[in-house]
């Protein structure tokens, strides 16, 4: 064969696939963490809609069939890029109802009242998700706002399965359900695998929403019903603090990673900000060196995470209330002078960093989803109503959960919130504040093309989660469904602890670390033990991953029934 003739067949090659790479479409995907809210997503899009319409007709198939944490009632952050090259994000964090106070959650002695952030009427924000549905339609949406209400009405109205996960969710909350809204309530019921429930009260809202827009559910019959039950169980909402609820379009926070960039949620979430600081930090370090989820690799993210954690109690909470650093959390200098002590040889003590004391609790009862349209749009997702079913108020009439995102705040600073981070100033309550977040819905880009959608639940972890998927794919080379799979661990300042899933690290590894003075907690734990709440795994993410030749594949976390929609 002559040089000429292999020449021309590598040009052809090159020219062949650059042409491809150039015309054809993106297969439209959704991952999520319902089989059918990831369908009904895909069908909006074969039927023409983007991934905006997507994300609409999703968020509200995960408020029929995922009521641990799908919502209208909650709220969340949307990260989006377009396939113009523009990028945004919208901020549907709740906020803290008009009348609220820094000290609502404490007793005459200035201790906090235990429970009163988390469960009933009073731990209740003024929900953001309806306001984003709205605003997201009239600024990218295709199809008509019935057409992504349709699906879920009809899904709410013919009944949602039950799946293993779900009933074992209804179960364990059912004597809460029982005592906060009584025997007769829907979610009262007991439930098997297997069965249907039928919502029709929530269907009926439903249609409300749709035919009035954001006054079906910000004004009249169901924002009476939300407040009356809300002050029925100790709440302060009233109907003006949902009448001055709006979501917020903001600036996602940037930053570079070797030759990818990273977009990913702002203040009021600490997720993207974190994020920018360990990815930045671990930057100076040659992975290739260090094998995945050996005592090296658990080393170096603890010591990453530890100092990132740190500076999230200080100066992080709601930017239409202080003045906040950004950039400044992950500037080069500022990040090398927190790595100083970083030693190989022996852990840093966390009161070394910073001091404080805080228990670890976990609620994995958030909910991401990711979505890329056949034009490349891409659209990632994390959204609340804080623990598994929020506060456990049900609004009976209209059909739904109420969010307790109130208890991220810090009800006292120096005071842990249920996930036992520590709060500070930054995040006290104030009227009308939003809380501050740890979601960290995140899209990678590489050329300024989407590479990697992702995001997580988890509350602190999911922050950890999202950055140690990120590093599976890009160092360790893992195809998606390894990298959203694969064993996690987690730090958080305190308390000082490395929290291991079962499978992450042999006796060996362990050993390693234990001779440089980490602490370990291994799960499954059935008990609470050193202050880390009773839970089996960490996070749940749920990625899209975009090849250079635009094939698109979906990785669900298989920690969760988690779904992959995409065309066949
Ligand atoms: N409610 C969990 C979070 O916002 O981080």
């Amino acid at each position: 064969m002559s040089i000429f003739f292999l020449m021309r067949f590598f040009i052809l090659f090159f020219v062949s696939i650059f042409i491809i790479s150039c015309t054809n479409n993106y297969n439209p995907t959704v991952v999520s963490a319902r089989k059918d809210a990831s369908e009904i997503g895909l069908k909006i899009m074969e039927d023409g809609g983007n991934a905006f319409d997507a994300m609409i007709a999703v968020q509200l198939a995960l408020s029929v069939s995922h009521p641990t944490a799908g919502n209208i009632s909650g709220g969340g952050f949307m990260v989006y890029k377009l396939s113009d090259g523009s990028e945004g994000s919208l901020d549907f964090r709740e906020k803290a109802p008009n009348s609220s106070s820094a000290d609502m959650y404490l007793d005459e002695d200035g201790n906090v009242i235990s429970g009163l952030s988390s469960l009933g009427g009073l731990a209740v924000g003024v929900p953001g998700t309806i306001s984003a549905i709205f605003d997201i339609h009239e600024k990218f949406g295709l199809l008509p706002i019935e057409d992504l209400f349709k699906p879920s009405i009809e899904l709410a109205e013919n009944g949602f399965l039950v799946t293993k996960y779900l009933e074992d969710e209804l179960n364990e909350k059912r004597n809460v359900f029982i005592m906060m809204n009584g025997e007769e309530s829907l979610y009262s019921k007991n439930y098997r695998e297997g069965d249907t429930i039928k919502n029709n009260n929530y269907a009926q809202t439903l249609i409300k929403i749709m035919n009035e827009g954001k006054d079906g559910f910000y004004s009249g019959e169901v924002a009476e019903d939300m407040i009356e039950t809300i002050s029925k169980k100790g709440g302060i909402m009233t109907l003006s603090d949902l009448l001055d609820y709006e979501s917020i379009w903001r600036e996602p926070v940037k930053f570079k990673y070797k030759d990818y960039d990273i977009i990913s949620m702002s203040f009021p979430s600490s997720g993207g900000i974190l994020l920018g600081q360990m990815m930045k930090a671990i930057e100076k370090f040659d992975l290739s060196e260090i094998p995945h989820n050996s005592a090296e690799y658990i080393q170096l993210l603890t010591e990453i995470e530890r100092r990132a954690f740190a500076d999230r109690s200080d100066l992080m909470g709601d930017p239409d209330f202080m003045n906040l650093p950004v950039y400044e959390f992950m500037d080069e200098e500022y990040i090398e002078d927190r790595m100083k002590s970083f030693s190989w040889e022996e852990a840093t003590p966390s009161s070394e960093i910073k001091p404080g004391e805080v228990i670890f609790n976990e609620s994995d009862e958030t909910t991401h989803f990711s979505i890329i349209d056949k034009n490349g749009n891409a659209v990632s997702v994390t959204t609340t109503l804080n623990n598994s079913f929020g506060s456990k108020v049900y609004v009976e009439n209209s059909g739904f959960f109420l969010n307790n995102e109130m208890d991220d705040f810090s009800s006292k600073p120096g005071f842990p919130n249920f996930f036992g981070v520590l709060g500070s100033e930054a995040n006290s309550i104030q009227p009308g504040k939003r809380m501050l977040s740890a979601m960290t819905p995140t899209i990678v880009l590489k050329n300024n093309k989407p590479k990697l959608i992702l995001g997580s639940p988890g509350g602190p972890s999911i922050i950890t989660s999202v950055f140690q998927t990120i590093l599976n794919v890009i160092e360790y080379e893992m195809d998606v469904n390894e990298a959203v799979s694969a064993p996690r661990f987690h730090h958080q300042w305190y308390p000082d602890l490395i929290v291991m899933e079962e499978n992450v690290s042999s006796y060996e590894v362990d050993s390693v670390l234990k001779s440089k003075n980490y602490l370990l907690v291994k799960l499954p734990i059935e008990e609470d033990t050193l202050g880390v709440y009773k839970r089996s795994n960490i996070g749940a993410v749920d990625a899209i991953l975009i090849d250079d030749f635009k094939n698109v594949s979906g990785g669900a976390d298989s920690r969760r029934e988690h779904y992959t929609s995409s065309v066949e």
